[in-house]
């Protein structure tokens, strides 16, 4: 055997070791279902399983290494599978446990991974469990948060001033019980109480019967909410919100969110999930979090997660955010993810109005360029990739319990049907996504234009810019390369990765007008870069090379270039 050789057969275990160290989301693009609006296969107007799975080449095509559905389960859809009856059935509008099945083999055919998301801060109220709870049977008598009524003056009232989420007390009395419970959302969604062991392990064997069905991880709902302090103390108001009584943001909630008990619970999840054959389990986490929580958010990482979601992108940016505002937050969390973790971005999901409505239509492939050049994992939602907007519904359409509980003058603020309507596939009936020409939420009329078919086959088309994305999130030209975020000028971010020799560079304009920029100098880049690509407005062909020392970006353009090493 040659010197070489034997070197190189030394080496081998330890290569090996390496690449299995590499988790597969690493560096990939993660896409979110919403099932009720990805496809329907049996012509009711509802997405379903059978419908994903008849999708699922879409997914490969775009070389995402796996996606997340909402729930799926058994449900009376108050909050449309947010409040789940049966933790370890899928509902019948949605299929059977034999779909489901057909739907994991196919994924594990094209190497997709699948995520479910499991809702662990409560039960639907009619779910068995909370049936027998309030009949006080064991060991379902704990299984939930009950309280005795506080007496003032002989009239009852609620134990304290929690809130829900969703508006008003987070209290709902039961009359057969004699007692409150708590809801940290609708009162059809009653809190499940951790500190019952039996429902400890109840919510533990969740976990155990869907990676027993091959699912390789989970997005894991509210996590924030799941624990309370046990001293039931009234949460402090908070001083001249000018909101009115009884909104969520009233009070300072230091005794309902992110107890301690909740990041133990999460390790427990990952000891757990690590316990179990079938490859590494992603934990992907949902915590909103500002600048001033984020050492929350972390914790939730060195708890377990590997993807507590960064929604800095959702909540603390939008059209009127300047790049300052950017550079902060993405820097705000790149600074302080633990090492040895990815960050992560998700630029849109089933709660939030689209990026093409809070940025603007022209700015939506701006969002998932950041997404994509930034280091560690990108995050979309069904629709992203052909640059689907919002469809604005009126109050009689409206079906979303948060729009419903804000009433017919304000519903469109809070509704959240708006980006939840049907995916669209093409300009056929219902946008193909449905044989049904009325479906559970009216498909957006700008559909005969903007579907996937008719953006396939163009290169300048939102889906070719996403395609080229997924690329570059994984190429070797950016991974571990260090990150810079710079701001370009008043109007204009740019982000500069450097790995090797390599730089792979964004420049992003903030405002419709068309901007000059200094890019080589302001942003120390080679004086001619190739441009990988723009986004779909501007139009240049990828491939073609650009003088940087002062070029202009064109009103909402973006644009990513990258030297030739
Ligand atoms: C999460 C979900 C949201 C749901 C809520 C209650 O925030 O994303 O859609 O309404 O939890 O389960």
């Amino acid at each position: 055997m040659s010197r070489k050789l034997v070197l190189l057969v030394a080496l081998l275990p330890i290569i090996q070791v390496y690449s299995a160290n590499v988790n597969w989301w690493e560096d990939t693009f993660i896409y979110q279902v919403y099932p009720r609006s990805f496809k329907d296969s049996n012509g009711d107007g509802i997405g379903d399983l059978n419908g994903i799975t008849s999708k699922l080449e879409h997914l490969k095509a775009l070389n995402v290494s796996g996606f997340w559905i909402s729930p799926i389960f058994v449900s009376p859809m108050v909050d449309f599978g947010y409040d789940i009856a049966n933790f370890t059935d899928i509902d019948p509008t949605f299929g059977t446990l034999k779909d489901f099945s057909a739907l994991v083999a196919k994924a594990k055919s094209l190497n997709l991974k699948v995520i479910l998301d499991f809702v662990p801060n409560h039960s639907s109220d009619k779910h068995p469990w909370f049936q027998k709870s309030i009949q006080r049977i064991k060991p379902f008598d704990d299984y939930y948060v009950w309280r005795d009524a506080k007496m003032v003056n002989g009239t009852r009232h609620p134990p304290n001033n929690w809130l829900s989420v969703f508006h008003g007390s987070g209290w709902t009395w039961n009359e057969q019980r004699k007692q409150y419970y708590f809801h940290q959302f609708t009162p059809q969604q009653p809190d499940l109480n951790y500190r019952s062991p039996a429902l400890y392990q109840a919510m533990k064997d969740v976990l155990t019967f869907w990676t027993d069905r091959g699912v390789d991880g989970f997005r894991v709902d509210a996590i924030i909410h799941v624990f309370e302090d046990a001293r039931f103390l009234d949460e402090p108001a908070i001083p001249n919100t000018g909101l009115p009584v009884g909104h969520y943001e009233t009070l300072n909630h230091i005794y309902t969110r992110n107890q301690n008990e909740t990041y133990t619970l999460v390790n427990d999840w990952r000891k757990h999930l690590d316990s179990r054959p079938g490859g590494k389990k992603i934990l992907m986490t949902e915590s909103y979090t500002g600048l001033q929580t984020l050492p929350s958010s972390m914790k939730y990482y060195t708890a377990g997660a590997d993807v507590p979601f960064n929604f800095m992108l959702i909540s603390n940016l939008n059209n009127r955010s300047t790049p300052l505002d950017f550079k902060r937050a993405i820097d705000g969390w790149l600074n302080i993810v633990p090492a040895g973790y990815q960050a992560n971005w998700v630029v849109d999901n089933h709660d939030n109005n689209r990026a093409t409505t809070r940025f603007g239509r022209k700015r939506a492939d701006q969002i998932i360029m950041l997404a994509a050049i930034l280091p560690g994992v990108g995050v979309i939602y069904y629709g992203n990739e052909i640059g689907m907007e919002d469809t604005w519904l009126s109050w009689n359409e409206t079906v979303d319990p948060v729009g419903c509980n804000a009433g017919p003058e304000k519903y469109y603020l809070t509704s959240r049907d708006p980006e939840r309507t049907p995916m669209q596939w093409n300009n056929s009936t219902s946008a193909g996504f449905s044989t049904n020409k009325t479906t559970w939420l009216r498909v957006n009329p700008n559909y005969k234009t903007l579907n996937l078919a008719a953006q396939l086959n163009d290169k300048y088309s939102h889906y070719s810019v996403f395609k080229r994305l997924v690329d570059l999130k994984m190429s070797s030209k950016i991974k571990n390369a260090s990150t810079e975020v710079i701001i370009v000028g008043e109007h204009v971010l740019g982000v500069r990765r450097k790995s090797g020799n390599v730089i792979t560079a964004l420049l992003i304009n903030f405002r419709d007008l068309t901007i000059p920029v200094y890019a080589a100098g302001w942003m120390n880049l080679p004086e001619i870069m190739t441009i990988y690509t723009t986004n779909h407005e501007w139009m240049i062909p990828p491939g073609s090379t650009l003088n940087t020392t002062l070029f202009n970006i064109p009103p909402s353009g973006s644009i990513i270039l990258q030297s030739n090493g």
